[in-house]
């Protein structure tokens, strides 16, 4: 499958390039995504040592616009929002270095790069996966009107996947709405580590209704960058235990969401989080991300479902809570929010987002903002 997917996108020059592309563009919009099984740790580059499963968002976007620049520009990416030293730039061109070793077509093309984010920078919402899966999408898409090759969309949303996972692992799985699956293993027919696939079938209707609030606790840059995370699970002394961990948790969690049995999905999005953080704490060096804010706000929040309230926690490499619940206890959690959890965030924010469909393609002339 791989192979094929490479050869997909080889087959782009052998349509035949023909130029002036100045002012040619692509632009898409590609959500983030929030795992409920979690991506940690790393093997030969840019693969997972565990499957992790994941939900893609609706509110949480990036959107992109590439632009050919004139032709007397030094091919490459030029700049980002005008800015030829912007932060995202290292990233991205990590990312087209990629696009351009695989697709010629792409190599002598000088780009400009738009790209706004609807959610604040440093917020618990993974901009790298929406970001780079956003630029994967335009770069592919560009490929395509350059060359007029033809594109099946299963074929193109895969191969922005693996494009994407070049750029941050996390990202491939954005390209899909639902929820999404990334990593070889017999729980999913057609798994790759490759590429992310979309769960297409065993999943209960109220699943794709499921809610996600972002608890803000704290906005400051993480301390601990994902890759360094990843790092370290190289030498982790529970490295094997989280394997076979993880792949319990994805049986079971396959379960939860094709009974649509919250309770059970609660339990294992919150063992996630929790289990991810230990494995920050007990590596080495060992890292705290969890603030006073984050585990006083686990507490209520294990509160309230005592209570009755279903709601649970997930949480990735910082200090910041996503809630999940069922659309139906919308009313419930969100008092729960006002009353209890919003006053433990930075500046009260909290972000509202939910389940969603995946990355739409926009008009040349639709503004990103
Ligand atoms: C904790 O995808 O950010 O969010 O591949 O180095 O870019 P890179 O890492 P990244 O790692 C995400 C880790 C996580 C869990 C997850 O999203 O699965």
């Amino acid at each position: 499958m791989m192979e094929d997917i490479l050869a997909y996108m080889h087959n782009f020059p052998a349509a035949g390039a023909k130029g002036p592309f100045t002012g040619l563009s692509a632009a898409w919009s590609c959500p983030s995504n929030i795992a409920l099984v979690k991506y940690w740790g790393k093997r030969d580059g840019q693969l997972p040592v565990n499957p992790s499963l994941s939900m893609t968002l609706t509110q949480a976007v990036t959107r992109t616009r590439l632009t050919v620049a004139a032709e007397t520009c030094e091919p490459g990416l030029a700049s980002v929002n005008g800015d030829p030293g912007h932060p995202f730039l290292g990233k991205l061109r990590v990312l087209h270095r990629w696009f351009c070793e695989t697709i010629p077509a792409l190599r002598p093309l000088a780009l400009t790069v738009e790209t706004r984010n609807t959610f604040p920078h440093s917020s618990g919402i993974a901009s790298s996966a929406s970001g780079l899966g956003a630029f994967a999408l335009c770069m592919l898409d560009l490929a395509g009107l350059l060359t007029k090759a033809g594109t099946a969309q299963d074929e193109f949303m895969r191969a922005a996947s693996m494009a994407a996972r070049i750029g941050s692992g996390s990202a491939c799985r954005s390209l899909f709405g639902g929820f999404a699956w990334w990593g070889e293993s017999p729980l999913m027919g057609e798994s790759s580590d490759q590429y992310a696939v979309k769960i297409r079938n065993g999943i209960h209707p109220e699943m794709y209704g499921l809610r996600d609030a972002i608890l803000v606790i704290s906005s400051r840059p993480k301390e601990l960058p994902s890759s360094a995370g990843h790092r370290a699970m190289d030498r982790h002394p529970f490295r094997e235990g989280r394997i076979s961990h993880a792949g319990e948790n994805l049986r079971e969690l396959l379960d939860a969401l094709a009974s649509g049995d919250f309770g059970k999905l609660a339990d294992i999005a919150e063992n996630e989080a929790l289990t991810l953080h230990s494995l920050m704490m007990s590596a080495r060096p060992g890292v705290i991300l969890l603030q006073p804010g984050t585990l006083e706000a686990i507490a209520r929040v294990r509160e309230a479902r005592r209570a009755g309230v279903p709601v649970c926690f997930t949480i990735d490499a910082g200090a910041n809570l996503h809630l999940l619940y069922p659309a139906t206890a919308s009313a419930d959690v969100e008092r729960l929010i006002s009353e209890a959890l919003r006053p433990l965030c930075e500046n009260e924010l909290v972000i509202y987002d939910s389940c969603g469909t995946g990355p739409v393609r926009l008009a040349e002339t639709q503004p990103l903002a």
